[in-house]
């Protein structure tokens, strides 16, 4: 199967934050920046397998700056890896300020999709061939989030990832 490069897989989407998507502050729902970010994370996903992918973990989102009603969020997502059948993709978020027009990054997340068949089972994806240093860090740094995923959402135990079992078992001696 023919390597790809994070840029092939590249999708971009803009939205303007509407009165239904705001709180009683007027800051844009939380929840609804998720689903647009689950959305752009999936085209990438498939630009990069070209398979049907489902959303298997939503690993890291944090959002650290209201943003507001009438502002314009765009969100830029490239896959960072791909593993097996499941592929990280990796999201930044920046935020146009409707009045001013000033850009700010928002927040970044990253998403996990599997790719499957017909019949829903996990396929086989290409593999991923970083090229920029941001896409190589986000590539290495990767392994990690997964493992934190799965030991998270309980399909491998601490014991399994050294590194990482200190903080779910305490120090071993
Ligand atoms: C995601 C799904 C296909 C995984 O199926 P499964 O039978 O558990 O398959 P596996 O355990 O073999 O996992 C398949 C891959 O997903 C990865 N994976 C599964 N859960 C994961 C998680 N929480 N975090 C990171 N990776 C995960 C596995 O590591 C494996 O990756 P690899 O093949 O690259 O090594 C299945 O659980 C599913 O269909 N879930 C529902 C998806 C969905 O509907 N999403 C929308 C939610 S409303």
């Amino acid at each position: 199967m023919k390597s790809r490069t994070p840029k092939e897989s590249y999708a971009i989407s803009t939205h303007l934050v509407l009165p239904n998507e705001t709180n009683l502050l007027g800051n844009l729902m939380g929840g609804r920046l998720l689903y647009w970010m689950d959305i752009t994370a999936a085209i990438a996903a498939h630009r990069h397998c070209q398979r049907v992918v489902v959303t298997a973990s939503v690993n890291h989102v944090s959002f650290e700056r209201a943003i507001k009603l009438g502002d314009y969020v765009t969100i830029e997502a490239k896959v960072s890896r791909a593993f097996n059948t499941s592929m990280e993709v990796f999201l930044d978020v920046t935020v146009e300020a409707g009045l001013t027009a000033d850009k700010v990054k928002s927040n970044d997340a990253s998403y996990v999709f599997v790719a499957i068949d017909q019949v829903g089972r996990p396929i086989e994806v290409p593999q991923l061939v970083p090229e920029t240093d941001l896409e190589k860090e986000r590539y290495d740094t990767a392994l990690k989030r997964r493992q934190l995923s799965l030991l998270l959402s309980g399909k491998i135990s601490p014991e399994s990832v050294p590194e990482l079992r200190d903080l779910f078992m305490g120090k071993q001696k």
